[in-house]
């Protein structure tokens, strides 16, 4: 794991927990295969439920980035075990989305997130990850850079919203 890896972060409990499920998501990866939908920049197959998380395995497009998001308010980590991504960071102020940190993530590397933390994904070649999620809110927002809009969705992926019933509201920025 990466020396960086924020150890107050994660109790024991729940770090027992995130490794046994990168134990399960690493039996599925290879179940994945390179089905990667026409369009989609990743595949993501969620592994067993926890009792209070969420977690999936993940197979990148290489080349594929997801579109500024956040992750409903809860925290989560992300660990890389194939490829190379590059996860950018964003602070937003209402009218400006303004990267703030950017990462190169190789395998075993973590990325962890917290609150409502802004970030990008991006494959720059095929690529295989897994994660753990805790206290997700049932929406998330997406941002809009190109339409200046942030839209606050729910069971969608984390790209632009192509389903209107995916979207719960949309707000302009200012
Ligand atoms: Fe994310």
């Amino acid at each position: 794991m990466a020396e960086s890896f924020p150890t107050n972060f994660l109790d024991a409990q729940r770090f027992t927990a995130a490794s046994s499920y990168f134990q399960q998501g690493l039996a599925v990866l290879s179940s994945l295969g390179a089905r990667i939908p026409s369009g989609r920049n990743y595949v993501g197959q969620p592994l067993d439920p926890g009792p209070d998380g969420e977690a999936f395995a993940c197979r990148w497009a290489p080349e594929g980035t997801t579109a500024p998001h956040d992750h409903g308010g809860g925290e989560g980590l992300v660990l890389v075990q194939e490829g190379l991504l590059i996860e950018t960071k964003f602070e937003f102020d209402g009218s400006e989305l303004v990267p703030v940190e950017r990462r190169m993530l190789l395998p075993g590397d973590i990325t962890w997130l917290g609150g409502r933390d802004i970030h990008t994904v991006e494959a720059h070649e095929p690529s295989w990850s897994l994660h753990f999620y805790w206290g997700k809110g049932d929406t998330y927002r997406i941002f809009d850079p190109v339409g200046r809009v942030t839209h606050e969705v729910r069971d969608t992926g984390a790209w632009l919203p192509v389903d209107p019933d995916s979207i719960v509201a949309s707000t302009p920025w200012s």
